[in-house]
């Protein structure tokens, strides 16, 4: 009996020390410890055994059958089993790759919907001088609009053209275009602008603009229209209309501010609430609200443009009498908000890849 014990005890090992998963601990469970396992069959002899004889091996059988379980149990808990076998249909884990950033395509979305009508992308300086920020486009030294387009200035040894600045718009392209060009000229000129702004929702001391301008013979403010029309067709919606009101700018005249018809209640002003909406509301039935994109207005502000000022052709040397010009500025990040409805402007310059994965 006594060899029969060590036995079995070494048989235990040997499987426990094999290389097992949990099926196969299960399957040494059932072969040592189960109701037709050695154990049972050698706990059955006992009957037969002399009385000191079962007083020594009952007890020895239920030492071993005490040590056999504990050593599966921990076996069994400290998980050292080997892995069970690949599953090849399980689906692998997709790779975070990179991707262009929202700005970045939505600024060459803008650009390509304009290049596909004819216009050439050029890009501007972002260190500019004061003859070309603002001079050239018609706002002198000491006109008040200049408070509108607060700058940086740089902290170098100014040019004959005036001090060294960050560009505060767009605008200047259009000069360094007209200057070494001849018209018919159509150009779109995206960019970075630095404004001194304090950080807010809608405010950042670095933000992009798209300047776009055309220059010929023969062209006016209709053109304009159908330029801009077709834009906002093609990058919000075939069932957007635009309004222009008049405005002031220096660089044109006459000017205008764009408004598209509100994307998210379609210029009805009002939506009907979601069941959601309402239900969190404690309403029964969905109510209309005030449109919380546009407030209620109808319409969302999107550009500036005008037919260019006799004054700017004139410092670009072009002959007003000759040529005429239509310009427009936008902002990319107002357009992207507006599109995809981010409603603070830091969100774009975080980089929290939560926010930048949504496009
Ligand atoms: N430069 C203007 C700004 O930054 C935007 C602008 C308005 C550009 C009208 C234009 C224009 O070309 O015609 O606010």
């Amino acid at each position: 009996m006594e060899e029969k014990i060590k036995q079995l005890f070494q048989e235990f090992n040997n499987r426990l020390k094999a290389d097992n998963d949990a099926k196969s601990l299960e399957e040494i469970k059932t072969d040592f410890l189960g109701r037709k396992s050695s154990l049972a069959k050698l706990f059955s002899q006992i009957p037969s055994l002399s009385k000191e004889e079962k007083a020594v091996y009952g007890k020895a059988l239920n030492v071993l059958k005490n040590k056999m379980t504990v050593l599966l149990e921990q076996k069994l808990s400290t998980g050292q089993m080997t892995e069970p076998k690949t599953d090849l249909t399980f689906p692998s884990r997709i790779p975070d790759t990179g991707s262009l950033h929202v700005l970045t395509k939505v600024n060459r979305q803008i650009c390509s919907i304009f290049e596909n009508i004819g216009f050439s992308v050029i890009e501007g300086t972002e260190i500019e001088d004061e003859w070309h920020n603002f001079e050239a486009l018609n706002i002198p030294l000491d006109h008040p609009s200049r408070d509108a387009f607060d700058t940086f200035y740089l902290d170098i040894p100014e040019s004959k053209k005036g001090k060294y600045l960050l560009r505060s718009h767009t605008s200047p392209s259009q000069i360094r275009v007209m200057k070494n060009a001849k018209p018919p000229l159509a150009v779109i000129s995206p960019g970075r602008v630095y404004r001194p702004d304090e950080v807010d929702a809608t405010h950042s001391f670095m933000f992009h603009q798209i300047e776009g301008f055309a220059v010929a013979e023969s062209l006016d403010f209709s053109h304009l229209k159908g330029v801009l029309l077709q834009f906002a067709h093609t990058f919000f919606s075939p069932d957007v209309s635009l309004r222009f009101r008049p405005h002031f700018f220096p660089f044109t005249e006459p000017s205008a501010e764009v408004d598209i018809s509100c994307i998210i209640c379609r210029n009805k002003k009002s939506f009907v609430q979601t069941d959601k909406s309402c239900l969190l509301a404690g309403r029964r039935k969905p109510q209309t609200a005030k449109c919380s994109v546009c407030k209620g207005k109808g319409w969302l502000e999107i550009l500036g443009c005008g037919m260019i000022h006799p004054d700017v052709l004139k410092a670009c040397g072009i002959s007003p009498k000759k040529y005429r010009g239509f310009a427009f500025g936008m902002g990319v990040e107002r357009i992207a908000m507006l599109k995809y409805g981010v409603d603070d402007i830091r969100l774009f310059y975080e980089n929290d890849v939560r926010f930048l994965d949504q496009f």
